[in-house]
């Protein structure tokens, strides 16, 4: 993708929190570019830094968290060198963020109103009136009936669903250029999270804002995703365009991700295969490839170096040494 292309673009970030224990790696170098009008799901299994890259570029990192080193550029400009006054402005007016739990981002003693208006007042120059409509229409695209009731309202009087939506509308009502959602769905139940998730997609098409959907659930990606990084020990290990990942997946891991869901177009009785071993220990991460330990394909280079990033053309890239040695033609039993 060309520079101008992008809207976002993350440049070997490394984030390490400093524990009693020591200096956990939680983000390793990762790069990645988002263009306009493109959702980006990430994946990867818990604690292989997803949220953490997110929060990151929110500039919400809590202590003892620190972005070590890196670029994170928005229309160019870097993010982590914003002062006070620019990120709150950025996280006001240029991005918006959905988390799992609405609770956690919704204010228990403040009405749903209180919270939207507030939430359009700090950041944009209108009056109290045009906040209220701002936030009912809000409310309605999220798809919540009777919203001059619901604006009345507490967030405990509302059910999960109808939370969830409303944190949608948080999210959106500054009209951010980049969404992002950590999860956003994974609290509710099958239907409601269909119908969430058809939401957000409605809304990214009308708005054509950028997304980057972190999630668990591959299924998901397929629905609402152009592309997919997939995370691995801090790492993004592959990633590439759905179908690269779904029908074409290059690194072990990604391959292992896809042998465990279950696919409507598997054989009769295909079992559905785990992926053997416990995550990495961020604490000591090893030499080589995190995945190493892993991977039935490992070989004794695999555990003593990390695997150079390789390009599988069409913006698809994966990070396995593997690939490398059959780019290069050699043999690859055994060393
Ligand atoms: N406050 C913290 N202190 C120390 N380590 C942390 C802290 N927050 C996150 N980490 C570490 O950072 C790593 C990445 O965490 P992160 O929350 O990004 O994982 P995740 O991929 O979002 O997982 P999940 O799918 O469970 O949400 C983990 O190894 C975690 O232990
Ligand atoms: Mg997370």
């Amino acid at each position: 993708m060309t520079e101008e292309k992008a809207l976002l673009q993350v440049k070997d970030l490394k984030v390490s929190f400093f524990t009693p224990a020591g200096e956990v790696k939680a983000v390793g170098g990762i790069n990645y570019d988002l263009g306009y009008n493109e959702v980006m799901g990430i994946v990867g299994e818990s604690g292989s830094g997803k949220s953490v890259e997110a929060y990151s570029i929110m500039g919400l990192l809590a202590s003892p968290g620190k972005v070590m080193g890196g670029e994170i550029l928005f229309e160019g400009d870097d993010v982590l060198k914003y002062d006070k006054k620019q990120m709150e402005d950025f996280r006001g007016n240029k991005v918006g963020m959905i988390f799992q739990n609405p609770m956690t981002c919704l204010n228990p003693v403040y009405t749903i109103g209180n919270q939207l208006m507030e939430a359009i007042l700090c950041h944009k120059k209108i009056s109290k009136e045009e906040a209220y409509k701002k936030a009912v229409s809000m409310l309605e695209l999220v798809g919540i009936s009777n919203p001059e009731k619901r604006m009345r309202q507490y967030p405990h009087e509302l059910s999960g669903g109808m939370r969830q939506r409303v944190m949608i509308g948080m999210g959106l009502i500054c009209e951010p250029k980049l969404l992002i959602a950590d999860e956003p769905t994974t609290a509710l139940d099958v239907t409601i999270q269909a119908q969430i998730l058809e939401l957000m997609k409605d809304i990214q098409e009308k708005t054509k804002m950028s997304i980057i959907f972190i999630t668990h659930n591959l299924g998901v990606v397929a629905k609402i995703c152009d592309r997919v990084s997939v995370m691995y020990a801090g790492k993004i290990v592959e990633q590439g365009t759905v179908d690269d990942i779904f029908y074409n997946p290059s690194h072990p891991y990604t391959m292992g991700l896809m042998r465990s869901m279950p696919r409507i177009d598997a054989e009769e009785h295909e079992a559905l295969i785990s992926i053997e071993g416990t995550p990495v220990d961020m604490l000591n991460p090893p030499e080589g490839c995190g995945f190493g330990t892993r991977c039935e394909y490992c070989m004794k280079l695999c555990l003593k170096a990390q695997p150079p990033v390789v390009d599988l053309g069409n913006g698809h890239f994966s990070k396995c040494w593997l690939l490398t040695l059959k780019e290069k033609g050699g043999e690859t039993d055994g060393e």
